[in-house]
């Protein structure tokens, strides 16, 4: 049974990996260090698929002490989530965003070159398409420029891997550029858990459908789009998760020492489709009122799908009822999110 280190392993969009990595046979090692999710996922883990995964409370930018990792595991590849994500608080600490997450990453690929992991998966965003409005975003559209140090750390570290690549051909590392992830697993178990006042779009419609936020802003009418809303292309967690077991396959089979993936369902849907979508899941109205634009969005961002269908045999099962209605569900069962 070969082994995956998942790093950020505890977190949202890991933690769906991990339960994926495991149905399709994988046995798991995580790295975290708690900095953005709680170790109540372990045990969430464990009701899920009835194992205890290896979990290790270490910071990947702590090299010595992700050896001890490699050291005490036979790993066979890596998949690298752990870093921080939050685009606003990336503007006010930019310094805290490079260095963490490029930090990490070298050290993740300092330890592949000293005991011989040869591949690896690497969490990127389509944030690094920039603002072209050449959509659908497909693997050849040029990177744009990214509007915060977060899309930055995203868009410096596909070309340190590319680098990386090129010196050390017997690497195979493949790079998945997520559109928007959102939704739960079915159990309700685990989900999206943000600290504090969520800033992106389904955390906080699902807190105020909870009735503990009052009301949402959409950011912005005025776009040219057919309601004046922002189009995203939002992905369920649980398919993104797949996405990565077919990386991880796909790793196995090619010869290049770099390949690339979006992952997105190709479709687009507005922020007052989103509300709608979600007032069917929760059974009630949403409270909003519309507010200016939020500096650095873009009107329309959705996926070209072709070269994961075609390459990894991947394409994304789950719509938007099924993301709005397990997010519901995980906000439901779990409305204070997880216990410390
Ligand atoms: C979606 C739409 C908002 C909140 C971000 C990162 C990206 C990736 C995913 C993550 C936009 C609108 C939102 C609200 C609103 N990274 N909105 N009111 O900005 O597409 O992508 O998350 O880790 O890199 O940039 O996602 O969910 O913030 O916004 O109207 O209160 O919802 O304007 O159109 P975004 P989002």
């Amino acid at each position: 049974m070969p082994t995956v280190l998942v790093t950020g392993g505890n977190g949202y969009i890991g933690s769906h990996t991990v339960i994926s990595l495991f149905e399709n046979g994988y046995d798991v090692v995580i790295a975290d260090n708690l900095s953005n999710s709680k170790m109540e996922v372990q045990n969430r883990l464990e009701k899920i698929t009835g194992k205890r995964f290896k979990f290790y409370n270490v910071d990947c930018c702590d090299t010595d002490a992700l050896r001890k990792v490699f050291e005490e595991n036979k790993i066979d590849s890596i998949i690298h989530f752990a870093g921080l994500k939050a685009v606003g608080e990336s503007v006010r600490m930019p310094l805290e965003y490079y260095s963490n997450n490029i930090g990490s990453m070298i050290s993740v690929c300092k330890l592949m070159t000293e005991f011989g992991v040869n591949k690896l998966v690497f969490s990127s965003s389509a944030t690094v398409y920039g603002e072209s409005e050449d959509v659908p975003f497909t693997e050849e559209s040029p990177l744009g420029m990214c509007t915060n140090p977060y899309g930055w750390t995203k868009w410096m570290l596909e070309q340190i891997l590319r680098d990386y690549a090129k010196a050390t051909p017997e690497k195979k590392i493949c790079l998945l550029r997520y559109f928007n992830p959102v939704g739960a697993h079915e159990s309700g178990l685990i989900g999206e858990d943000p600290r504090g006042i969520p800033n992106n779009l389904f955390p906080y419609i699902s807190k105020v459908a909870a009735g503990t936020l009052d009301c949402l802003t959409i950011f912005g009418d005025d776009y040219n789009t057919p309601d004046g809303t922002c189009i995203r292309d939002y992905i369920h967690v649980v398919d993104l998760a797949k996405g990565h077991v077919k990386a991880i396959e796909f790793l196995d089979k090619t010869e290049d020492p770099i390949c690339l993936f979006n992952l997105g369902t190709g479709h687009g849907t507005s922020v007052k489709e989103a509300i709608k979508a979600f007032e069917k899941a929760c059974g009630h109205e949403i409270n909003h009122v519309i507010g200016p634009r939020r500096p650095g969005d873009i009107a329309v961002s959705f996926a070209s799908t072709e070269k994961a269908e075609k390459l990894l045999g991947f394409k994304a099962e789950y719509g938007i009822d099924e993301m709005c209605s397990t997010c519901w569900k995980w906000q439901t069962m779990n409305p204070d999110g997880l216990k410390d």
